[in-house]
């Protein structure tokens, strides 16, 4: 059985990284109203807490939600956006991407190309955690919590298999050991 084994980042430690790119995000965009577009599901506790440390006027929040992981550890072949947004909703604003984790970088590259479509007059990546040695397609995040290493992570919105998103802390699962 594969179960989550120890807390890599505390309810405290994500509080620091939200405060930061919250920081980091206001600094940029100063008084301009931001979009917020999550990516289902595993955004959803991550958006609520950044939305409410954002000083920018949030003008927007949406969703879409990928289809790409099943109850598995890797990925299994091309995401496909299963919910997107009104047409014309992000026609001419600021957008900012929000992600719990950007992995192969397959997700995200699919959430950019179809939401580009909708010509936004910017679009930006936050991603809370970010596993750049694992990127198989070409995505930079502009705004990221923490890089972390090839490890899988549960918690605070991040599944295994559906299980433990409403964790407050974020565990690391190491995986079953055949004996
Ligand atoms: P990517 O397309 O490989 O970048 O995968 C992105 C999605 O995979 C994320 O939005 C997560 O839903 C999921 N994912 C990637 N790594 C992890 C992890 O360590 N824990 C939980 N979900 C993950």
């Amino acid at each position: 059985m594969t179960e989550p084994s120890r807390i890599y980042l505390s309810r405290e430690d994500i509080a620091g990284l939200v405060a930061r790119l919250a920081g980091e995000i206001d600094g940029n965009y100063r008084d301009r109203p931001l979009a917020l577009i999550g990516v289902l599901r595993g955004c959803f506790v991550f958006l609520a807490d950044l939305a409410r440390q954002l000083q920018a006027p949030v003008r927007r929040v949406d969703f879409v939600r990928v289809e790409s992981y099943g109850a598995k550890m890797v990925s299994t072949g091309s995401p496909r956006i299963v919910q997107g947004i009104p047409r014309e909703s992000i026609t001419g604003q600021d957008v900012l991407v929000v992600e719990d984790i950007v992995d192969t970088g397959a997700t995200t590259a699919a959430v950019l190309r179809y939401l580009r479509r909708h010509g936004p007059a910017s679009l930006s990546l936050c991603a809370l955690l970010d596993k750049p040695s694992r990127r198989q397609v070409d995505v930079s995040v502009d705004y990221v919590g923490m890089t972390i290493p090839d490890h899988f992570v549960v918690g605070y919105g991040l599944d295994f298999d559906q299980r433990y998103r409403d964790w407050p802390d974020i565990w690391v699962v190491e995986p079953a050991h055949e004996d």
